[in-house]
């Protein structure tokens, strides 16, 4: 369920002036009412921007701060300000899923949020699945049952349907076919993997149960 109190882009951009996005805007996510100081001029406390104003959060495990402005995505503070390549971008704009990371262990589509809307939160990126090198089962599943194809909508998939196995865990029963499908019903892959994708799902849950 999505944060409402927090910052999202397409609620940003609806009903304020562009004038009012491009002066400041106010991180209102809890625990953050006190920002590490903006070198902008005249902003009220718990304003940020227009310029980088520091962002902290917890991403695969680690600590890491990163100044970013308030309009960055978390998808573009990943990629471009963090170097976490792996998730990747193709829509931009919340159409594909093969963006989606997990926000406090919720799948989301990270182009379609402020990169400040995470500011004390924990983020998981597909590189944070494997431990010190090691496979998850569902990785190895996907490997085994060729479930990619050109990997665009690879690391997208991999975390929606890890969120599912997360939340369905000690449940000690297999998923269903009709689950997996309507976990990974927002990603979108081109090149028709999904049969291969749900074959891995379905078989790494088995061996969990
Ligand atoms: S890149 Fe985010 S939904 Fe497509
Ligand atoms: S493997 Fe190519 S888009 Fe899914």
């Amino acid at each position: 369920m999505a944060d409402r109190s927090a910052l999202t882009r397409r609620g940003l951009f609806r009903g304020i002036g562009s004038a009012t996005v491009v002066a400041s805007c106010t991180r209102t996510h809890p625990g953050t009412a006190t920002n590490t100081p903006s070198t902008d001029a005249a902003l009220s406390p718990g304003e940020i921007g227009p310029s980088p104003s520091r962002l902290s959060f917890e991403l695969n495990g680690k600590a890491v701060q990163v100044d970013v402005e308030p309009r960055t995505t978390l998808l573009d503070a990943l990629r471009v300000d963090l170097d976490t390549t792996g998730t990747k971008k193709v829509c931009d704009r919340g159409a594909c899923s093969a963006c989606t990371v997990l926000v406090d262990g919720v799948q989301r589509n990270s182009c379609m949020m402020l990169a400040h809307d995470v500011e004390g939160r924990t983020v998981t990126t597909v590189e944070g699945l494997a431990d010190d090198g090691h496979l998850t089962v569902l990785q190895r599943k996907f490997v085994e049952h060729d479930a990619l194809q050109c990997g665009f909508c690879t690391s997208g998939m991999l975390m929606s349907c890890s969120a599912l196995l997360q939340r369905t865990a000690g449940r000690g029963s297999a998923l269903s076919k009709e689950e997996v499908q309507d976990a990974i019903k927002g990603n979108l892959c081109r090149c028709g993997t999904y049969p291969h994708v749900i074959a891995a799902v379905l078989d790494a849950s088995k061996e969990r149960a």
